[in-house]
């Protein structure tokens, strides 16, 4: 076998389907060792595509039999070949075509299609997954009605389910061990939302009224044993039921919603209609399992998939070059789910970290693309930050453009107009604008072009007029993604982006002053959304009474770099004063990226020797901190102020604000001035900041731990959770004390943390603090952790990522010796995700170690589980997206890395169109 190129293939081809299908009719019996497939599709003739023949995708299948209506065909009308069945002409314009597979669902590593897991069988059929299930044209303009009979063992998998409603079940005539079951979905739909069932499981039940006065059946299914970590999700269900009613008018359309949870799953959860799919990541919790951020994380999936229903479903895309359209738009329903129900200031800095740590690089990579990439090789491999993050981004601008009322109105005509079709992102955007009358014709730039853009800023305020003039710049440099077009000759969108820049003036006196315009009669409001809409483009305020400190893209507004100067003063004037919590937040983030860069850069100029390495016993396990004379006495300051207002406001925003710059979010920004990745200054950098911070405010830190001692039992509320994320911050820093106190004083209390009959949250937050230190007490408690926690595998999965991210030397080392541990598995995920994308992707300094032993390990796993689970492996191989940007040592290492996973024989598609771009760029 030899490694294909990839095809690649482009949106600008898209032809409509010759062949329609109206009705399958499934028949799925799953016996030991294999299970057959049969297929009754009621095909017909797409009028406006003459002659063609039926042509339908299979992959993985072995065909037992065809017949087309009726007859069986004669092996000189069909082929099979290339992952199709082509059935040649004559064809009647309408004809009933019926194929018998086998598949081998025990043995499907991909976890696509139909596949074993633990005590069941289980489907995933997003984005081509339908295809390894049976022949079936697998393009999601392909909509049509499904039955689907289950067939299987009555013992071993007791529930049989499918999508839409039961309709008839009974037991196997021929034989009594076996049971079926039928249903039946009335909705026409892609074949990507396909699923079925077969397990043993536990359900949870419960019921929905729909504002209308429906009754919905709601379950969710769990491994047998584990219905006490449903309520949660059934909870986070029947919330987002209830606000999409209310936010956006739309209700459920079925009798029945069933969540199935499923341990070996390669990404969060599935939204087939009817039947969701979830990893059990984002279902089971229990205080004494889940942290904060899990309960967050599955109010968020749940709400997410069921959103999906309207936005991905009822209306779904008309290729998968729209994947953004489903969702883009579902993601930012589910961020207003989420600030609508907790903090909306929280949740809004959450997700920019995120953009920021995750989507700026990918724009900025060799994978760079536009949230409507042109061209795709394999599908599963644009199912990135950008679709979902930055397509998140750009329904919020649209939103932002519009106003809440106008969003809605195109929200509105867009089911109006498209309820039961297969769709594109024109077709939304046309809705948007129809409704509201808002031009949006330079807004579409944003589906075309990859990269972030520039925002540069200056202000000047002119005290003898009382004006404030700011001139906006926009510029936006060309990707990796406008290369691949340009080599396949593929025209290249150009011209300057919408971006509506929401801004304030911060007075002196710290109130926004009243914002007019020159040239408008009177003052409106103190934040006005600016449409930047040329290169370059000056606003001029009036009757500014004082020189203000201007406070731009306010809430984030668009997803772009923003460039202004603006003094550590200013700066911490927002900090204090901004009437917009998300601006006083990211001014401490500008500021403390500032100083971390000048500590980068400190020790860059005067060769600072790097931290040396750990001495026995001296616990931090980085030798003597590094000076700290580049930090300024002002920024201590703002911190310390930071701690009191955690303490009478609001501690969950207080907690953000003392988490400094993530390293990747520090490097992006060494990249941006035109440096080079030095993941150990940054590091060391980061460190010595907070080991100063730790220093200077420690009387600080311990008088919010100890004033925020819990009281009350554990709720994964909004003030518990955004207490504990103070208290434990407080902490952390506390742990990155000089050795004596941190013996004395801090461990203790770490352990005391970790003592059973605790909450997840503190444990969890407690044991990655000693899993950096150095000290004895580190293996004890790695070793109490994992005793009584073996069969939570979900707990498990913790265990191997706070070992994975630790910064201590050797963890390269101590993560290929967790890969030998009897309960790490290469087939699960989860576990993958736990281990190795917590190293590769959340450890950049051992990750991106200067001897290339990190590169080396990522190879050697991506090495081993492309052919295992090429969507997985695809992922894992990301981590190198940014290696043209560290020093030639480092360079040769990961090309080096990269040239071995290249030359695999048969490497999987997935992989190969990850790698070979990132060997190009
Ligand atoms: N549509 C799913 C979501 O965003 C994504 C998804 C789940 C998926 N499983 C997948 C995509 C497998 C590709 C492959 O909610
Ligand atoms: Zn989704």
């Amino acid at each position: 076998m030899r490694t294909e190129t990839p095809v690649t293939l482009y949106l600008k081809d898209y032809t409509p389907p010759a062949w329609r299908v109206n009705s399958v009719d499934l028949h799925v019996a799953i016996h030991d060792g294999h299970a057959e497939v049969r297929a009754r599709l009621a095909c017909t003739r797409n009028p406006a595509v003459a002659d063609a023949p039926l042509v339908l995708d299979g992959e993985a299948l072995q065909l037992l039999s065809v017949t087309l209506d009726g007859a069986a065909l004669d092996a000189t009308r069909y082929v099979v070949a290339d992952d199709r069945l082509t059935i040649a002409g004559p064809l009647p314009d309408a004809c009933v075509l019926e194929t018998v597979v086998r598949i081998d669902p025990d043995r499907n590593t991909h976890l696509s299609g139909l596949y074993r897991s633990r005590d069941g069988y289980f489907t995933q059929c997003e984005a081509e997954g339908f295809r390894r299930i049976t022949f079936f044209p697998d393009r999601p303009d392909v909509m049509a009605r499904f039955s689907c009979t289950i067939e299987a063992d009555r013992a071993r998998f007791p529930h049989l389910l499918s999508n839409g409603n039961p309709v008839a079940a009974g037991v196997c005539a021929d034989d009594a061990t076996r049971h079926w079951a039928r249903w039946d979905d009335p909705y026409a739909k892609p074949c990507y939302l396909f699923a079925l069932v077969a397990a043993k499981l536990d359900v949870l039940e419960d019921e929905f009224l729909t504002a209308s006065g429906h009754k919905v059946r709601l379950a969710v299914y769990v491994e047998p044993g584990k219905l006490d970590q449903c309520g949660h999700a059934m909870a986070a269900l029947k919330k987002a039921m209830r606000w999409d009613e209310q936010r956006f008018g739309l209700e459920y359309d079925l009798d029945q919603y069933m969540i199935v949870a499923v341990g070996d799953f390669n990404m969060g959860a599935m939204e087939n209609k009817g039947l969701n799919i979830f990893n059990t990541k984002y279902v089971l919790a229990r205080p004494d399992t889940a942290t904060d951020a899990d309960y967050q994380g599955i109010d968020r999936v749940v709400a997410h998939e069921y959103f999906h229903n309207w936005t991905g479903n009822r209306v779904t895309c008309r290729d998968w070059f729209q994947l953004s359209l489903k969702e883009g738009l579902t993601v930012f329903r589910d961020q207003e789910f989420g600030a609508d129900t907790h903090s909306r200031a929280v949740t809004r800095i959450q997700e920019v970290r995120a953009l920021r740590v995750g989507q700026f690089p990918e724009d900025a990579g060799p994978m760079a693309h536009p949230i409507r990439p042109a061209s795709y090789a394999e599908i599963n491999n644009f199912y990135t930050a950008t679709v979902y993050n930055k397509g998140a981004e750009v329904i919020r601008m649209i939103h932002t453009l519009l106003g809440r009322d106008g969003f809605r109105r195109g929200m509105d005509l867009y089911f109006q107009r498209h309820d039961g079709q297969a769709v594109t992102c024109e077709d939304f955007v046309a809705a948007m604008q129809d409704a509201s009358g808002v031009d949006l014709t330079q807004f579409r730039r944003w589906y075309a072009r990859a990269g972030t853009p520039r925002l540069t800023a200056s202000g000047t305020y002119d005290a003898a007029t009382k004006r404030y003039t700011l001139t906006l710049t926009q510029t936006l440099a060309p990707t990796a993604y406008e290369k691949r077009l340009a080599e396949s000759g593929q025209p290249v969108v150009e011209g300057t982006l919408h971006i509506p820049v929401a801004l304030g003036l911060v007075l002196p006196n710290g109130h926004d002053a009243p914002l007019k315009l020159a040239g408008e009669a009177e003052a409106a409001g103190t934040t006005r959304v600016l449409s930047l809409t040329e290169p370059t483009q000056t606003f001029v305020f009036e009757d500014v009474p004082d020189a203000p400190v201007a406070s731009l893209l306010r809430d984030f507004s668009a997803p772009v770099q923003l460039e202004f100067e603006q003094t550590d003063a200013e700066l911490a004037h927002l900090m204090a004063h901004d009437s917009d919590a998300f601006n006083r937040w990211e001014a401490g983030q500008r500021l403390a990226t500032r100083v971390l860069l000048a500590g980068v850069n400190a020790q860059q100029r005067a060769a600072l020797p790097r931290p040396p390495l750990p001495q026995a016993g001296e616990g931090r396990g980085e030798g003597n901190a590094l000076g700290s004379d580049w930090i300024p006495d002002a920024f201590v300051a703002a911190c310390g102020r930071v701690l009191d207002d955690g303490l009478n406001g609001d501690p969950a925003l207080a907690a953000e604000a003392l988490n400094l710059p993530a390293e990747a979010v520090l490097a992006e920004a060494v990249v941006a001035q035109g440096g080079t990745i030095d993941p150990e200054a940054i590091h060391a950098a980061r460190v010595s900041l907070r080991r100063h911070l730790a220093a200077r405010l420690r009387d600080k830190f311990e008088t919010v731990w100890n004033a925020l001692a819990p009281s009350e039992a554990y709720a994964p509320d909004g003030s518990q959770v955004g207490q504990r994320a103070l208290r434990n911050a407080c902490l952390g820093y506390l742990a990155e004390s000089e050795a004596d106190y941190l013996k004395a004083s801090v461990v203790p209390r770490l352990t005391a943390q970790l003592a059973p009959g605790g909450n997840m949250t503190d444990e969890i937050a407690a044991l990655a603090t000693l899993a950096n230190l150095d000290l004895p007490e580190r293996e004890t408690a790695l070793a109490d952790f994992y005793a009584p926690w073996r069969n939570e595998a979900l707990v498990i999965d913790k265990w191997f990522s706070v070992q994975a991210t630790s910064r201590l030397p050797g963890t390269a080392a101590h993560v290929r010796a967790l890969m030998q541990h009897p309960a790490f598995d290469l087939k699960n995920p989860n576990r993958v995700y736990a281990l190795i994308r917590g190293f590769c992707g959340a450890n950049p300094r051992h990750f991106h170690a200067a001897d290339g032993s990190g590169y080396a390990l990522a190879a050697d796993v991506i090495s081993e589980l492309q052919a295992i689970n090429p969507q997985v492996a695809s992922r894992i191989a990301r981590s190198f997206d940014r290696w043209r940007q560290f020093d030639a040592g480092r360079q040769a290492h990961a090309r080096a890395a990269l040239e071995r996973i290249a030359a695999i024989e048969g490497l999987a598609k997935d992989v190969a169109e990850v790698v070979g771009n990132a060997l190009k760029a």
